[in-house]
């Protein structure tokens, strides 16, 4: 819970004493105000370019050629021990695709990242394709700037499948095998889109918005962001999302008490950006809880409820 309200100014340029930064104008400028080797994680979906309203769809090598230099800018202001989270899905052109992520590969390799894991994000609803089989994931890369990185294992695990299996031979015979804070979540993260695309919340078969939904058309649930920003960064570390969207990396900063700065074009986001922020610092904003399970069709609305107790009470 956000302890200290007046510590928690919205700064629109960088400063080396602030908590939170919001600046409305575009990364590649922005981000050469901020210091070499500071952030510990960069956290971001940048434009696909897909012709989304904030993009205009060009050639995709001269996308990348735009991206190139702002990558070179990440490099240099990520924290040794520091970490990037790069989400993308396909350019598409004429039925073809391109993988973002394959992409995107070669250059970060350029700068001497190093690849931790490609955590595919899988999704059960979509567009359905006519002419090839239907996308339903997406990745994110996982790159650190050195051998010597950030890891926090035990604020992410999930709850194991069989959290009472048991040693059945050798000297802990009979002993819980597994770890009691539960398992690694592993590099295939399904939940949340499911239920983010069918706007399901919380009553089974009643469809709702889904409460951290606003009008940005890409917008990623805090959740995903916890999840990183739990693992891969301490209390008080500096994270920065260059896309900013509406926010939703800042907000899963500040929750957990990190600072945070975010560069975004589009005013219009910024200030719905501003607004959750506030809201989550009235303790008002609605977000969906880490490791919540997503809801089942097939399961009973009994089924359903005592799912999301056991998951709440594994969160405790
Ligand atoms: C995929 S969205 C990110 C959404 C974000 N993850 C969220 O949860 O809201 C990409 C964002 O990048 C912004 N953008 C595109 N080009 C930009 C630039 N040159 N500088 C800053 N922001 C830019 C777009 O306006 C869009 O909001």
């Amino acid at each position: 819970m956000i302890k200290n309200k007046q510590e928690l100014k919205i700064e629109s340029d960088f400063a080396k004493s602030a908590k939170i930064v919001l600046h409305n104008g575009d990364t590649a400028e922005f981000v050469k105000t901020i210091p070499d080797n500071s952030v510990k994680l960069i956290i971001t979906s940048p434009p696909y370019n897909v012709g989304k309203s904030y993009e205009k769809k060009q050639d995709i090598h001269k996308y990348l050629e735009w991206h190139k230099p702002i990558i070179k800018e990440l490099v240099r202001i990520l924290h040794p021990e520091g970490s990037i989270c790069w989400q993308v899905g396909n350019y598409v052109d004429k039925g073809e695709i391109f993988p973002l992520d394959i992409f995107y590969y070669e250059i970060f390799k350029q700068h001497g990242l190093k690849l931790r894991n490609r955590i595919v994000w899988h999704f059960g609803h979509g567009l359905h394709a006519r002419k090839r089989f239907s996308g339903r994931y997406e990745t994110l890369l996982w790159f650190t700037k050195s051998d010597n990185y950030t890891f926090n294992l035990d604020p992410i695990r999930v709850p194991s499948k069989y959290p009472n299996k048991k040693y059945f031979k050798g000297d802990k015979k009979g002993e819980i095998s597994g770890n009691p804070l539960g398992k690694n979540p592993s590099d295939f993260w399904e939940a949340i889109y499911q239920e983010w695309e069918k706007e399901i919340w919380e009553i089974p078969n009643v469809k709702s918005n889904h409460p951290e939904k606003t009008i940005h058309p890409c917008q990623f649930p805090v959740e995903l962001v916890e999840r990183c920003v739990l693992a891969l960064t301490d209390n008080d570390d500096w994270i920065y999302d260059p896309y900013a969207g509406v926010g939703s990396a800042l907000i899963a900063g500040i929750k957990n008490d990190r600072k945070v700065i975010g560069s975004e074009k589009e005013k219009e986001y910024v200030d719905i950006s501003k607004k959750r922020i506030v809201s989550l610092m009235n303790g008002e904003l609605k977000l969906r809880p880490m490791g919540k399970p997503i809801y089942d069709p097939k399961r009973t609305a009994k089924e359903n409820s005592q799912a999301q107790l056991r998951s709440y009470a594994n969160n405790q």
